[in-house]
């Protein structure tokens, strides 16, 4: 008998979420013995939208697609799911700081949080996608606790493939050559694309790519604000750059990281290079392919990285400072 995996996607008549679901009903991520059920949750505004993308998954005729369920209760998409990716959040607004839309979101995660204790299977493992994503997944993970700490993920990956795809372009080599990248902290522009440990070809980044300057003032700061850059060209944020970048996130734990090499993921923190425990942060992670996290330690940070690391860890402890009423002691 094939194996059934239950997939519950939020927001998901949203743009991120139609490149995504599409992707995990196609067999690509779990293979071709696995059949996949998919539970999606919308706001009931949205649910007609829904409707018409459960008829088109339908209508792909996947081999691995079971079934797909639409909903717009959580108790009812989180049900025996063994991955939840919970992209489902409202978009910035004119005039909307940051802090605000922490604000905004953040309840939908308290809600989702319980939801995904209560009735998810015992073995689920949760990625946090909307944005702010460190932020948000630390509030599910706090009001979820039934759920161990370290299945809780916010995705860096994307940030990740950027900064690989913009180091290999600067080599003049593809993107494979690019090693030992990694996302540290937040999911923001104060997030530190880690040139310094990076490999190109396997040889140090810096060795191959001589421009310090370069990398310290064009591509970091082109990576932190590569998001914007996306929504100045085509006036909406990415899409299925942004659910290629989950479909890798949940692969990777699926598969795992090849030999010598690691990627990018926000968990949440056991203390590993000073940073608080409990924070949902950006790590370099291995995984052998068992859906678990490991973290890569023993590296090292010049002072232009150690300025860097610290900026997007005092962002991510103020963030936590404007949600600590939403998240139980
Ligand atoms: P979208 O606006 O197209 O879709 C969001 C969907 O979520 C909408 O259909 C909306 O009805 C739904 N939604 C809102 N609140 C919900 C709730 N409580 N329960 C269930 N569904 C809910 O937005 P898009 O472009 O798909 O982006 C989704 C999120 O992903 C945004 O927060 C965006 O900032 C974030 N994002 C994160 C990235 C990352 O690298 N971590 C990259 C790109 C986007």
């Amino acid at each position: 008998m094939s194996k059934v995996v239950r997939v519950a996607v939020t927001g998901a008549a949203g743009r991120v979420s139609s490149s995504l679901i599409v992707r995990l009903a196609s067999g690509e991520v779990f293979g071709p013995e696995t059949k996949v059920v998919l539970q999606l949750l919308e706001l009931p505004a949205a649910l007609k939208n829904l409707e018409g993308a459960m008829y088109e998954l339908q209508d792909c005729g996947f081999s691995t697609l079971k079934d797909v369920v639409i909903t717009d209760d959580a108790n009812v998409a989180f049900k025996d799911a063994n991955w939840a990716l919970l992209v489902g959040a409202a978009p910035r607004g004119p005039g909307e700081q940051r802090k605000d839309l922490i604000r905004k979101n953040g309840p939908i995660f308290v809600g989702q949080g319980r939801a995904i204790a209560k009735h998810a299977a015992s073995d689920v493992r949760v990625l946090v996608v909307g944005n702010p994503c460190n932020t948000n997944c630390l509030i599910a993970y706090k009001n979820g606790r039934d759920v161990p700490a370290d299945r809780w993920h916010a995705m860096t990956r994307l940030d990740h493939n950027r900064a690989v795809s913009a180091l290999a372009a600067k080599a003049g080599t593809t993107n494979d050559a690019v090693t030992c990248m990694t996302i540290w902290g937040n999911h923001s522009n104060t997030q530190f694309p880690d040139f310094t440990n990076a490999k190109i070809g396997g040889k140090p980044a810096t060795g191959v790519i001589t421009d310090r300057a370069w990398l310290e003032g064009t591509f970091v700061p082109n990576t932190q604000e590569r998001g914007k850059f996306i929504i100045d060209t085509t006036k909406v944020s990415s899409s299925f750059s942004a659910a290629n970048g989950a479909i890798d996130h949940v692969k990777t734990l699926v598969r795992g990281t090849a030999a010598g090499d690691w990627t990018s993921a926000a968990i949440v923190s056991k203390g590993e290079y000073g940073v608080p425990a409990g924070l949902v942060f950006g790590y370099p992670c291995t995984s052998s392919g068992d859906g678990n996290w490991k973290v890569v330690e023993g590296l090292t940070f010049d002072e232009f990285g150690q300025k860097k690391f610290k900026t997007s860890l005092d962002e991510l402890l103020q963030e936590q400072e404007v949600v600590k009423d939403l998240l139980p002691s």
